[in-house]
C-alpha cells in the first residue's frame, strides 16, 4: 500500500516525464521521487519516444536500465536538455538541500551543466527556511576527523554517515557528513564558507539553480515558477 507522500513523489515524477520531448538528452537525477519520472520516462521510450539521459548515481543507472532508457554521459555531450531531480528541502526563493541520497555531487556536475532544472516533490519538502533536514556535504575520507571539526565550527552538529553498520561511501568513494545546522539564514554565503573547508569536496545545498518545483499534492500536481 502505498502511503500519500509515495502518491505525491509518484504524481510529480509522472508529471515531469511529460515534459520531456522527442531528441532531448536529461539529466536524470536520484532518489524515490526520480524513480516514478524513470519509470514512465521508460513507457513513453518503448512507445518510442526518442531521448538519452545521463545518469547522476549508480542507483539510477540501474533504474534506467531496467526501464529501456537509452544512456550517454558527458564524454559524448556537454549540454543537457533538461535536468529533473528530487530534493530533500526546498525553501521560497527555489534554493534547494540535496544529497539525502547520497547523490548531491554527481547531481550537482548533471544539474548545473542542464538548460533547465526541474525538481519534483512531495508536498512535505516545501520548508519557509532550509535547515530542518541534516545538510549532507561530501567530504575526502582522509582527515574527514578534522573536516568535521572545521564543519563545526560553523554552527553545525556534523554527522559521519553510517549505513548498515558501515560508514557509507558515495558513489565517488568520498564519506557524507550530515551536518545539522539550527537554521540556514543565507544558503549561498553557506555553501561558499564550507567549500573553502579543506577536505569539503561538494555540499547538498543548490542555489539559484533550479526553474521549476513540480509538487505532487492529493489528485494533482502544482507548478510553482521562481519569481525573478
Ligand atoms: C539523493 O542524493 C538526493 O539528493 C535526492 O534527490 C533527495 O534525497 C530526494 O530523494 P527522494 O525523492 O527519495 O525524497
Amino acid at each position: 500500500m502505498m502511503n500519500s507522500s509515495d502518491l505525491q513523489k509518484k504524481a510529480a515524477g509522472e508529471k515531469a516525464a511529460e515534459l520531456v520531448k522527442g531528441g532531448m538528452i536529461i539529466g536524470l537525477g536520484s532518489g524515490s521521487t526520480v524513480y516514478w519520472f524513470l519509470k514512465r520516462l521508460g513507457e513513453l521510450v518503448n512507445a518510442g519516444l526518442k531521448v538519452k539521459g545521463v545518469p547522476s548515481s549508480l542507483r539510477t543507472e540501474g533504474w534506467a536500465r531496467e526501464f529501456n532508457i537509452p544512456l550517454t554521459d558527458f564524454s559524448e555531450t556537454q549540454i543537457l536538455d533538461l535536468a529533473i531531480d528530487g530534493a530533500d528541502e526546498v525553501d521560497p526563493d527555489f534554493n534547494l538541500t540535496k544529497g539525502g541520497g547520497g547523490s548531491l555531487l554527481r547531481e550537482k556536475i548533471v544539474d548545473a551543466n542542464a538548460k533547465k532544472l526541474i525538481i519534483i516533490v512531495d508536498e512535505s519538502k516545501l520548508v519557509k527556511q532550509l535547515g530542518k533536514f541534516p545538510l549532507p556535504v561530501e567530504i575526502v575520507p582522509f582527515g574527514w576527523e578534522l573536516t568535521s571539526k572545521r564543519i563545526a565550527e560553523l554552527g553545525a552538529i556534523p554527522q559521519l554517515r553510517v549505513k548498515d553498520g558501515e560508514v557509507f561511501v558515495s558513489n565517488n568513494g568520498n564519506y557524507i557528513l550530515d551536518c545539522q545546522f539550527e537554521r540556514i539564514p543565507n544558503p549561498k554565503e553557506l555553501h561558499k564558507q564550507l567549500k573553502q573547508i579543506i577536505g569539503v569536496v561538494e555540499t547538498g545545498l543548490f542555489v539559484e539553480m533550479t526553474d521549476l518545483v513540480l509538487v505532487g499534492s492529493t489528485g494533482k500536481v502544482e507548478a510553482l515558477n521562481r519569481m525573478e
